[in-house]
């Protein structure tokens, strides 16, 4: 993605983190002070705003989109802006996480794994598994929005076919977020689903 004018960037897309923030429902006041990690950070935006309102969180992604990133990695040809470089950004995967044990107060995912971007139950375990892992005792990773969509699910597994054909987008959405809930349990019984201010769910596991 060619940034020839950061600034502009930056405005455009300071509604995205603040849209993050407000779909898995905390304020920026909650993380303050915090060891926070976000997995599927993407352009890193998320970041550069908590910075801006006192909050640090570490960026994780698989893919070299993120400018900082290509730097590291040697990728030429992409200008880095500058607010790229004020945030900590590391390439890795969600079920593989560089990182120590019990090193994070709070970890996040938004639209990304292990919501999104799956291809199997085993890998959404794996990857809880792997969060839980780096979280501190009592520290909690907050993720979603709008339940498990992925190829986890086969289709017979959420809708009968008389379902399938009869159901209209609010009993879809209910069911898809009924199995979810009943997924994410079945790999940890302390997992819960909240209401954000817009009524829409997200998920707590607390460690
Ligand atoms: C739809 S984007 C969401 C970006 C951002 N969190 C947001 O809400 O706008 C999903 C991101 O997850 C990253 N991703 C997908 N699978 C991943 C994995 N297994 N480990 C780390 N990052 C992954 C993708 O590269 C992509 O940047």
């Amino acid at each position: 993605m060619a940034m020839t004018n950061p600034e502009r960037f930056i405005e455009k897309n300071y509604g995205n983190a603040e849209f993050i923030r407000q779909q898995l429902g905390f304020e920026w006041e909650d993380l303050k002070g915090k060891r926070i990690l976000d997995i599927g950070a993407s352009d890193g935006i998320f970041e550069k705003v908590a910075k801006n309102n006192g909050v640090e969180v570490i960026a994780l992604d698989y893919d070299p989109y993120n400018v900082q990133l290509r730097e590291k990695l040697g990728i030429r040809g992409v200008p880095i802006p500058s607010w790229s470089r004020d945030i900590e950004y590391i390439q890795g995967r969600a079920n593989a996480l560089p990182f120590q044990d019990e090193s994070f107060d709070f970890v996040i995912s938004h639209a990304a794994p292990p919501t999104i971007l799956v291809d199997s139950k085993e890998e959404i375990a794996s990857i809880i598994k792997e969060v839980e892992r780096i979280l501190k005792k009592g520290g909690e990773f907050r993720f979603g929005s709008l339940g498990i969509v992925s190829y986890a699910f086969d289709d017979r597994e959420l809708f009968t076919e008389g379902e399938e054909a009869r159901f209209g987008v609010e009993e879809r959405t209910r069911r898809i977020l009924d199995k979810s809930l009943e997924l994410l349990q079945s790999i940890d019984p302390s997992i819960t689903a909240h209401e954000n201010q817009d009524g829409e769910s997200y998920y707590s596991l607390i460690k």
